[in-house]
């Protein structure tokens, strides 16, 4: 006989009327967070002490109750925000939540479904909102032709791979059967201005950075294509394998859009995927003024872009749109006996299309974000970011304190301090100090770059609640903490 198992514990699971009490103070909670965050500092460090409450927090052996947690968020983490909530928060490319992407993210949370495939709701509205922010950008959009990601770093690995391998089919390769090994390298080409994540991809899949060629950019930051012309025939005289290009709808330095047609037409002729990372620009479509600047987006065979930056939908939230279907799903599919699935249809699960098997529920805050505001009135807050960016650009220029280094295409302005009488390497010592001095402050929140060599201070405007007097509060700022800079004595 065998011995009879130990009892089964009771569960305790949580009282429904406790959560909907806690969910209302939750409610209030947040609202009142969101409602504060124009009135306090932009930033400030956390003290030592609370910094290390947090970091030692001892592993608790009891529960809490939902009144206790509700008590620690709201005194000991929401006092000590990034920052990217606030109208005068123009750091690195942050957005603000927007709200009514917070209150889909309680409802996601709470169904809490894998969005990895299968026939439940979340499935099928991120079918619906991949395809309309495909819409949105003017991308077109083959059924089943993107999936949402956690970021654009992501959704770069999904389009990349997906390049790749058509580039070694059609090489005679099967990358996925016998990997790179012998193959003559694959090269890809991209400025140095492209976003870090491109690089990445590139090292992960295998490509190898040095076969990720840096194209020069002309004055405005626009990829040469003559230069890139040049750059193929060279490799395919060396016997390489070019496959890809990779344009920025947006890059992170200074919001340089490409020129995409005349890319477009090379990557045809010569047979070259042509990729887009539009994680922080793509959105820019929408505002008319700029519009044009976007022509031959739509040419690309794929394109990253990030509803958690322009659009304000809560982090994380990227998205992967690819051209060919067939591709895309030919790179991931690997459908294991353990979900076989009769009923998915005939366009699988999402996770034959992209890296994660379970998924998290994104796409209910992009529905609400998109539905809340409405085409048009993304459009009104895209268009009025890149007004105020435009306007801060006037700023600058006349300001003789300050230069403007690139001109504003989009809604990121690169800029630095120059005081009278200091020299490049004083120039460039001051504004490679200055972001923090400024973020120290505590009253607005700017970072900082490199450009040619050049340190510099970039302004990101997403938040269409900023105002003139903030971009006026900005420049004072800078003015304020450079000269602080500048005037204390050497070696302090
Ligand atoms: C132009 C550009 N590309 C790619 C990325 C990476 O996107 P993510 O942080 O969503 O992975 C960023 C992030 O700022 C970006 O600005």
């Amino acid at each position: 006989m065998s011995p009879a198992s130990p009892a089964v514990p009771d569960s305790s699971p949580t009282p429904p009327d406790d959560f909907r009490t806690a969910a209302h103070a939750a409610a209030d909670l947040v609202a009142d967070y969101l409602a504060g965050l124009p009135g306090r500092p932009v930033w400030q460090p956390m003290g030592p002490a609370d910094r290390t409450s947090l970091l030692e927090a001892p592993l608790p052996e009891d529960g809490v109750p939902l009144a206790g947690l509700l008590d620690f968020v709201g005194t000991r983490v929401m006092p000590a925000p990034m920052g990217n909530g606030n109208p005068r928060f123009f750091g690195w490319v942050n957005s603000a939540p927007a709200p009514a992407g917070v209150l889909a993210t309680l409802a996601a949370s709470a169904m809490n479904p894998s969005s990895a495939g299968g026939d439940h709701a979340d499935v099928h509205l991120e079918r619906a909102v991949v395809r309309w922010i495909a819409e949105l950008v003017g991308f077109p959009h083959p059924a089943g032709g993107g999936l949402l990601t956690s970021g654009t770093s992501m959704a770069t690995i999904v389009c990349l791979a997906a390049a790749r391998n058509r580039a070694a089919r059609r090489a005679g390769w099967d990358v996925r059967e016998d990997g790179l090994a012998g193959m003559p390298p694959l090269v890809a080409y991209a400025t140095g201005e492209t976003h870090s994540c491109v690089r990445k991809a590139a090292e992960l899949l295998g490509l190898g950075s040095k076969h990720l060629r840096t194209v020069p950019s002309g004055p405005e930051g626009q990829l040469d294509t003559d230069a890139l012309r040049a750059a193929v025939a060279r490799d395919r005289a060396d016997g390489l394998l070019p496959f890809l290009v990779v344009a920025s709808a947006g890059t992170v330095g200074t919001g340089a859009v490409d020129a995409f047609d005349p890319i477009a037409d090379l990557c045809a002729e010569q047979e070259l995927w042509l990729h887009v990372d539009g994680a922080y620009g793509a959105f820019g479509v929408l505002d008319p003024a700029i519009a044009h600047r976007y022509a031959g987006l739509e040419r690309a065979d794929s394109l990253a872009l990030d509803p958690h930056k322009w659009l304000g939908v809560p982090v994380d939230c990227g998205c992967a749109l690819v051209r060919d279907t067939d591709e895309l799903r030919g790179t991931f599919s690997l459908v294991p006996s353990y979900l076989r699935d009769e009923a998915a249809g005939s366009l699988g699960w999402f996770s034959e299309y992209g890296m994660e098997q379970t998924r998290p529920f994104r796409s209910l805050k992009v529905w609400a974000t998109i539905a809340h505001r409405g085409r048009q009135g993304i459009s009104d807050d895209i268009a009025r970011c890149t007004a105020l960016a435009r306007r801060l650009g006037e700023l600058v220029e006349a300001d003789p304190e300050l230069e403007l280094l690139a001109p504003v295409q989009t809604s990121i302005v690169a800029f630095r301090h120059r005081a009278a009488g200091l020299d490049e390497a004083a120039v460039n010592a001051v504004n490679r100090e200055l972001p923090v001095a400024v973020q120290l402050r505590g009253r607005v929140f700017v970072t900082g770059a490199l450009l040619g060599g050049r340190e510099m201070l970039r302004a990101c405007l997403l938040n269409a609640a900023t105002t003139e007097d903030d971009l006026e509060l900005l420049l004072a700022e800078v003015r304020a903490a450079a000269a602080g800079l500048t005037e204390r004595p050497a070696g302090a």
